[in-house]
């Protein structure tokens, strides 16, 4: 049976992105659609946004609504099915989906997103188009969806998906009534949280069903340690909480035909890759040599990626005859830790501040290792890709990143079955213990492209996931059509 389904999200790639949220929320409606679901996401109309509607089939003019006057817009981009929420007051200004060009939040991020929210109720009341069969909403920004509807009876059934619990959207409880929610659900098992309002709390109290993006990382939430204070309310919603994994586009990462890499390469013909690694030492004004590990890093510079630890680990990475080649953005203390390493040490240390696609690839393709040493992680991408080229990774054994890797141990080894390498915890010794020992397995040539094999040949596409979504979807369809 066929499905329709609407997602809210405040990116889509290639849009509009700060992280993998963009990729996922843009890869999902052409995996879906395998499936028999089809997707229409709801975006703020960012200025990126506008500019790449090619087809606007209905604009439904929305009066009243939280935030001012706006529209829809029901539109194609590319192959992408969107319902933009066009409001130039809130949403046409420079700078990015949530900051101003210097980086600080726009103060009236709530009403933004709020506004998002109001004009999914719009689209469950059958605002241009027949009302889809479910909505499917991503992070904060789309957590007050699923309240929105419990609050005005809309009867279409919601799914959260945290992409990172970190990121939860608290304002505070002054500002109800101008975000358009009833003061009669301020309480602890609706709004609340901690005294202000929580977008995300209130998506987890009031969905019909939580996902996040691993297994791993759906027990992790509900622990103390992990749940950033909301921990209680998922244990209590446990039964309602699934994992499903996210994938990357096999199509976009294919070493096989990728035009950023010097080189095309595949499981077989590994010893190509040479040539990827010697442009990527090129480029990164790094020594051109055979005898020492390329590390790659493509990553956000942030606390959450454990790039601060991995800053600390410098000398240790130097002292080992190591190469680093770092690409992200992220913290300045952090992107200056790294210019200042790459500028004192050129030749062994590189350095590249900034978003940069083709870049990124030429890492996956080129690197021996990519190091991704997060302190958690609900799923992460980067690893995906990394197996994928046959960079291995060596990652924290976190959330997404130990449900996707298989630690390298002599037991794997002899059964064949390792795809990089796993440390915990997150620390600056045992990350130095396990570079020895990726150092260690780089040395041994033939067991390392027996990793490299292993790794390449790990399932990393959209399709099982797919299929997982489809499934769930249906089950709560099911759910709710008995209850
Ligand atoms: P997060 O969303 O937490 O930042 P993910 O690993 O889920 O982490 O997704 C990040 C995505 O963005 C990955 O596909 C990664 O390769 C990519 N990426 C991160 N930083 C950069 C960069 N500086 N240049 C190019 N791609 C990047
Ligand atoms: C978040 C997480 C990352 C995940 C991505 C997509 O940005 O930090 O681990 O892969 O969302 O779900």
């Amino acid at each position: 049976m066929s499905l329709s389904v609407i997602a809210v999200s405040s990116e889509i790639f290639p849009l509009v992105k700060t992280g993998g949220l963009a990729d996922v929320v843009g890869a999902l409606p052409a995996a879906l659609a395998g499936e028999g679901v089809s997707v229409r996401t709801l975006v703020p109309g960012y200025p990126a946004v506008i500019a790449a509607l090619e087809r606007t089939r209905k604009v439904v003019p929305l009066e009243g609504l939280v935030g001012g006057p706006a529209r829809i817009l029901l539109a194609r981009a590319g192959d992408l099915e969107l319902a933009v929420l066009d409001n130039p007051a809130l949403y046409d200004r420079p700078g990015g989906p949530y900051a101003d060009p210097t980086g600080a939040d726009w103060p009236d991020n709530p009403v933004r997103f709020a506004a998002l929210a109001h004009a999914a109720v719009q689209l469950a009341h059958g605002a241009g188009d027949e009302p889809p069969d479910l909505f499917h909403c991503h992070d904060w920004q789309a957590g007050l969806v699923p309240a929105l509807f419990a609050f005005t009876g809309v009867r279409i059934p919601t799914v959260m998906t945290i992409h990172n619990l970190a990121f939860q959207g608290q304002y505070p409880a002054y500002l109800l009534g101008e975000l358009g929610l009833p003061a009669s659900a301020f309480h602890i098992g609706g709004l609340e949280y901690y005294g202000d309002i929580g977008f995300l709390k209130a998506g987890l109290a009031y969905a019909d069903h939580i996902t996040t993006v691993s297994p791993g990382y759906a027990l992790e939430i509900m622990t103390a340690g992990y749940g950033m204070g909301l921990d209680g309310l998922l244990r209590d919603r446990a039964a309602t909480v699934t994992g499903i994994l996210n994938g990357i586009d096999t199509k976009v990462w294919d070493p096989t035909s990728d035009d950023h890499l010097v080189a095309a390469y595949s499981r077989r013909h590994l010893g190509k890759r040479e040539r990827n690694r010697a442009e990527l030492q090129a480029r990164f004004g790094l020594e051109v040599q055979s005898d020492t590990p390329v590390l790659g890093v493509v990553s956000r510079l942030t606390w959450q990626k454990g790039m601060d630890m991995l800053a600390e680990a410098l000398p240790f990475v130097l002292s080992q005859g190591m190469q680093l080649a770092v690409l992200g953005s992220g913290e300045p203390a952090l992107e200056a830790a790294f210019g200042h390493a790459a500028s004192l040490h050129p030749g062994r240390v590189g350095c590249r501040l900034g978003y940069d696609e083709s870049l990124a690839h030429l890492i996956q393709g080129g690197a021996d290792a990519i190091l991704v040493p997060s302190r958690f992680e609900p799923c992460g991408l980067t690893q995906l890709c990394a197996l994928r080229y046959g960079a291995l990774p060596l990652a924290a054994r976190v959330g997404g990143l130990s449900d996707t890797i298989v630690d390298a141990n002599e037991m794997a080894l002899a059964a064949g079955a390792g795809t990089g390498i796993l440390f915990s915890p997150t620390s600056r010794p045992a990350l130095e213990m396990a570079l020895l020992r990726l150092a260690a397995l780089w040395r041994d040539r033939d067991a390392w492209r027996g990793v490299q094999r292993a790794a390449m040949a790990t399932e990393v596409g959209w399709s099982g996931p797919a299929k997982r979504y489809a499934g769930l979807f249906h089950d709560v369809l099911e759910r709710r059509s008995r209850g």
